[in-house]
């Protein structure tokens, strides 16, 4: 075989495994000849052969690229325009906030005039728990978002919900303690608490959140319960006002600790909602767990945790041992986000157009003869299904769809199917009805 068809033959596999993608620029013939030690015109003839073939496309002077008309020929496996590609999240894909409408430019200037502003105490370790302007900054959101009234010494910055979860543990849990977990449930936090020897004691979540009386008749001797009283991960229900009581009077009554996970209850778009446990929390029985992945983006890695007054001495030294890992620039940059009226303004912005894109997405699911279960807030939606939702979810995944099957959040209930999938990223009614459309495509 001539050395040309070689050359094209190799592209032409990289480009079919996806190792190139539609849209890449390929090197100059020039690059190209001096790197394979071949003269010019056999990389040109190798491209010729594959422009000739649709493969690859020329653009004058900007050069020669793997054709963008791939990306719409491509098998549904990975769908039009929505192609998962490392810049834009695959549709449905649960966990992401919009990405596309973080304010980067203001963030980028905040953290810019922190960089030229820091003093050099900034480039040493900085406190174990978190910053203390971040702290305080913390304490006066929680003050006025969700009326928690707490102390800058009671918030310990972490690096996420785990690490949180891991800095609760090591303080408080002994081996072979047992928690109460919602089920269904955030599935990803359940490792984390078994890696800390705490058992996992499933309790199911209804209509009205986690069933208290269920759990103090199957689990009375449970040390922890851990719940998303806000906005039920993933049924999207409150827990509520009586079970809220219910739930501090056990703690209170078992010496136990209840573990409020607030994930994202910055998303609510009608109504008032329930008061945290953290703001009811006269025993001081309850660890408040907050995260910015949500509300700003997870590859922030910030989250933190309000810790009861009487624990506090307890947390710090156990926070002493692995030192809070988020950059001081990143806490810093943070706080000031916050104190300038920044983060209040994107929430704002965001709650509007969650609101709209939840619409979309609610509307041409229900235009496609989906069953949309109704929810009061967050950034997901629930399908309801008949019969097996992780075969439908299968097919959708094959599909190149990022939807999830409510089973698979299960433990040990049983219930309807469903299917999770996140709106936060659908940007406009017509991508909204794309996206509902090959749904549709992908479970018939
Ligand atoms: C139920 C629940 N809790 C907490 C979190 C936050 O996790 P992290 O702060 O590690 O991003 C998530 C993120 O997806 C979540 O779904």
């Amino acid at each position: 075989m001539p050395r040309y068809q070689q050359i094209a033959r190799q592209l032409k596999t990289a480009i079919e495994k996806g190792e190139l993608k539609p849209g890449t620029r390929l090197p100059s013939s020039r690059t190209w000849s001096q790197e394979l030690g071949v003269s010019r015109s056999t990389v040109e003839n190798a491209y010729a052969e594959l422009v000739a073939q649709g493969w690859l496309t020329r653009r004058g002077q900007a050069g020669t690229f793997v054709s963008e008309q791939l990306r719409l020929e491509t098998s549904p496996a990975t769908p039009a325009v929505f192609a998962g590609e490392n810049d834009t999240p695959q549709l449905f894909q649960m966990g992401l906030p919009a990405l596309d409408l973080f304010p980067r430019d203001i963030w980028a200037r905040v953290m810019g005039r922190r960089l030229r502003t820091q003093t050099r105490f900034d480039l040493a370790v900085g406190d174990v728990c978190g910053e203390r302007l971040l702290r305080q900054a913390i304490v006066d959101y929680l003050r006025v978002s969700r009326s928690i009234e707490c102390l800058p010494e009671q918030v310990f910055i972490t690096s996420g919900y785990a690490a949180s979860m891991m800095l609760i543990l090591r303080t408080l849990a002994k081996p072979g303690e047992g928690m109460w977990v919602e089920d269904p449930g955030f599935p990803l936090i359940r490792p984390v608490v078994a890696q800390e020897s705490v058992v996992l004691m499933p309790v199911a979540a209804d209509a009205d959140g986690l069933d208290v009386s269920a759990g103090i008749r199957d689990y009375p001797q449970a040390r922890f319960a851990l719940l998303t009283p806000a906005h039920q991960s993933p049924l999207g229900v409150a827990l509520s006002l009586a079970r809220r009581h219910q739930l501090l009077e056990w703690a209170d009554r078992a010496q136990a600790w209840i573990i409020e996970d607030d994930y994202d209850s910055e998303f609510r778009y009608h109504g008032k909602p329930l008061p945290p446990l953290k703001s009811l929390d006269a025993p001081q029985r309850v660890i408040y767990a907050g995260t910015f992945s949500k509300s700003l983006f997870p590859a922030l890695r910030t989250a933190w945790l309000v810790v009861p007054l009487t624990q506090v001495a307890h947390f710090r030294q156990q926070a002493a041992l692995t030192a809070c890992s988020v950059p001081v620039l990143w806490q810093q940059t943070l706080a000031d986000f916050m104190r300038d009226g920044h983060f209040w303004r994107h929430l704002k912005r965001m709650r509007q157009h969650y609101a709209q894109r939840r619409q979309w997405m609610d509307s041409a699911l229900t235009e496609q003869g989906f069953s949309v279960v109704p929810q009061e807030g967050g950034i997901q939606l629930v399908i309801a299904v008949a019969g097996d939702d992780n075969a439908l979810v299968r097919k959708a995944n094959q599909a190149g769809l990022a939807v999830q099957a409510l089973s698979r959040w299960r433990i040990t209930s049983t219930g309807q199917g469903g299917i999770l999938l996140s709106f936060t990223n659908i940007r406009s009614a017509e991508m909204a009805q794309q996206a509902a459309y090959q749904l549709r495509l992908a479970l018939t």
